[in-house]
């Protein structure tokens, strides 16, 4: 059963993307999006923060969101921009084009069976995923709790994120924990809360035979969201997929 993003997690969601200092999406999804016609579909579209420019770009945008507190947020920041909330595997629907920016489809179980799903709702898809080096290297300790990241909050209040996970690379999971922990200005803690993820990560090789074995040929890549240079490691690869006429 799908579960959406909530509590902590879904209302620091903007602050903790803000606090990694990464390249915004939103220029490499305009450009997609400008390529496409008719209708297209954000799926995982969270709180609004590449939905709500994208839209107000003048894309034919409509965002879908499983979380009601993710998409309590989006009208609130967003209110142009329409979303409906569902989870995508109940969601039935054609669209000029699909995007699942952001990692979202890396939470899915079975890809095989949702890519062979996404070409049943459209022939144009925007994909972006992420590698996991710093686990699989053990630049990141496995099966114990570490500090992630932290967010200043009003009132000197801060937020604080700890991570523990657990990967297996010949089956491609990854299994994450994350803790969440309010703190007032003196340090003391009001709140934690806990959540947990298991993720599917592919190798460059198993990603291509996944995406044809599903009908799916590869149009575009762009590494580490256009901020890449000859060497780098590939963090994060988007990719723009068109279905294979069958
Ligand atoms: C990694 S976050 C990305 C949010 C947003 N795309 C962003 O970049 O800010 C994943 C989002 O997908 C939503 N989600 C998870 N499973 C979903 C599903 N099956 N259908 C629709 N949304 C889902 C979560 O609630 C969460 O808001």
């Amino acid at each position: 059963m799908a579960k959406g993003y909530e509590g902590f997690e879904a209302l620091w969601h903007n602050l903790f993307w803000e606090a990694e200092d990464a390249p915004s999406e939103v220029p490499l999804m305009d450009e997609f999006l400008e390529q496409k016609r008719g209708q297209s579909l954000y799926i995982g579209s969270g709180s609004g923060r590449l939905l709500g420019p994208l839209v107000e770009f003048g894309h034919d945008l409509v965002g879908l969101e499983l979380s009601p507190e993710m998409v309590a947020l989006s009208k609130q920041c967003c209110p142009e921009a329409k979303v409906i909330e569902q989870a995508w595997q109940q969601h039935e629907g054609q669209y000029g084009s699909i995007l699942i920016p952001a990692f979202t489809f890396q939470l899915f179980p079975d890809p095989q069976k949702q890519l062979q799903r996404l070409g049943q709702q459209t022939n144009h898809l925007y994909l972006t995923l992420f590698f996991p080096w710093a686990e699989l290297s053990g630049e990141l300790p496995q099966k114990a709790w570490y500090f992630d990241r932290r967010i200043s909050l009003p009132e000197g209040f801060q937020g604080e994120l700890e991570t523990w996970h657990q990967i297996k690379e010949s089956t491609g999971s990854l299994h994450r924990r994350h803790r969440y922990t309010l703190r007032d200005r003196d340090g003391q803690v009001l709140k934690r809360e806990e959540t947990e993820q298991r993720l599917r990560f592919f190798t460059d090789v198993g990603l291509k035979k996944l995406f044809s074995t599903s009908g799916w040929e590869i149009k575009r890549e762009i590494a580490n969201l256009g901020d890449y240079e000859d060497g780098d490691l590939v963090y994060v690869s988007t990719f723009h997929l068109e279905k294979v006429a069958s």
